[in-house]
């Protein structure tokens, strides 16, 4: 109802208000921040046409609520399902957020049309691509995907109507930036488009009972334009992440009201679309040659699940200057450090070597655990002899050189048996049983003597 259309402006960094847009919020400071907002209507707040004094429903005693198991839809997509939790929950409002060319659009086809031919009837919105751009698409993933429907679309009270109209049960909505609401005047894509239209469709998905999955980007600086503030909106939010060169993609939940958090699906990007990637460490450890110095391999927890990931140093004599340090799928500081500890406490020569290193797959390491397979790769470069074929690395190692221990052993050490590792280093302090051979190491500079022998 434009008659009663009333906005406010709102810094979307300290929440200060104005009755005008401004450039630069005078509370907070920061600029570019303030967006419209709808008064009375956004996240549920509002009372719709209801007067606020009448109740709307009796309260129920939290016993009296039926039980009954979660219902979830299966996409079949197995990495997918597993990152939900076991599949879509109807009436739940997921995020897909991810770098422009990440593959959402193709994951979210896929989904749509393994819910299609499983019988759950799903509508694809795209706000980004023409029909005939999604037919191409749909040629390349061949099977149902020529069976999705789909609705060339932008306004949210479209989307609403038709996915009501056509009683879709799961509505993919790509993207976020491209949709807007007529109730607002900025632009598709501003902070306040993007937050109203995302509260419109989350409040679409609980009174309807569909599952909303929503496309969102996120730029080059990390946020999603506007939507990191979506996080708190959505029910799950996902990140689809990966190296664009690379063919794998890691598919990540950050928030999940319907399973848990920082699990992650393994996905490859073939020539017909996204494949899901069962065993990781088998694929990423495919390659390897582990006669070649400067190997080693290291297990990392995603989530519950333990990966095997190959990293690869190699280091060689610097020109003048400073010499390169060059880290791919790792934080270039850790590198640094570490490399400062085997320089200071091995005495290991890298001030004048150019120093690369590599991790396998596309993966990234976060985890300190990961920091003694780093350790290993660069004195096996350096000795430029390879380190014992059937062993696994992990430990964190401090600024003094002594290895600490890590945890989710069990976890990691049964992965490495499955793969046939046959030994692991680790802390001389961590407490270990199992199959698996221990070797313990106190300080990077035993793990150096060692290695070089
Ligand atoms: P897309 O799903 O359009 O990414 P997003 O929606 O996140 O922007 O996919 C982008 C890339 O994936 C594009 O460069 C082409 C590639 N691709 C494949 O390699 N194989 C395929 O089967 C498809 C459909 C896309
Ligand atoms: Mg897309």
């Amino acid at each position: 109802m434009p008659s009663s259309h009333r906005s406010v402006y709102r810094c979307t960094e300290c929440g200060a208000e104005y009755p005008k847009w401004v450039g630069r919020c005078e509370a907070c400071g920061a600029w570019n921040t303030v967006a419209e907002e709808a008064v009375g209507r956004s996240g549920g707040r509002g009372g719709r046409g209801k007067k606020s004094n009448q109740p709307a429903r009796a309260p129920v005693r939290l016993a009296d609520v039926a039980a009954e198991g979660l219902r979830r839809w299966q996409t079949g997509l197995n990495e997918f399902d597993f990152v939900l939790g076991g599949g879509v929950v109807p009436g739940s409002m997921v995020i897909v957020g991810g770098e422009p060319g990440i593959g959402k659009s193709t994951l979210l086809l896929q989904c749509s049309a393994r819910l299609e031919q499983a019988g759950v009837p799903t509508l694809y919105v795209s706000g980004e691509e023409s029909a005939e751009q999604l037919r191409l698409r749909a040629d390349r993933l061949g099977g149902a995907a020529g069976q999705v429907r789909i609705l060339p679309e932008v306004r949210v009270e479209a989307i609403e109507a038709t996915a009501a109209a056509a009683g879709a049960q799961v509505v993919v909505v790509d993207s976020i930036q491209t949709t807007y609401t007529e109730e607002l005047e900025g632009a598709p894509g501003n902070v306040g488009q993007v937050r109203e239209c995302a509260a419109r469709l989350m409040r679409f998905a609980k009174e309807s009972g569909a599952a909303v999955l929503l496309v969102g980007h996120v730029t080059r600086g990390g946020v999603i334009a506007g939507p990191k503030t979506l996080e708190h909106i959505a029910d799950t939010v996902l990140y689809f992440e990966g190296e664009t060169s690379h063919d794998y993609r890691v598919l990540r939940a950050v928030k999940n009201r319907f399973g848990s958090v920082d699990e992650v699906g393994v996905f490859e990007m073939t020539g017909a679309g996204l494949t899901p990637v069962g065993n990781p460490s088998a694929t990423f450890l495919a390659g390897r040659d582990a006669t070649v110095p400067g190997s080693a391999v290291t297990a990392v927890m995603e989530g519950s699940r333990p990966m095997l990931v190959e990293i690869q140093a190699l280091a060689v004599k610097s020109g003048f200057g400073t010499p390169q340090r060059v880290a791919t799928g790792l934080d270039s500081r850790r590198l640094a450090v570490l490399l400062a500890v085997l320089e200071r406490r091995a005495g290991l020569p890298f001030h004048d070597l150019d120093v690369f290193v590599n991790v396998t797959g596309g993966m990234r390491l976060v985890e300190p655990a990961s920091d003694l397979g780093v350790v290993a790769a660069l004195c096996s470069a350096v000795h430029d002899r390879p380190v014992p074929p059937d062993a696994l690395f992990v430990g964190e190692v401090g600024l003094g050189g002594e290895v600490r221990p890590t945890s989710g052993l069990e976890r990691r050490f049964a992965e490495a048996e499955r793969l046939g590792f046959r030994t692991v280093f680790l802390s001389a302090r961590s407490r270990v049983s199992g199959q698996i051979a221990a070797t313990p190491v106190a300080h990077v500079a035993d793990l150096a003597r060692r290695l070089a022998a």
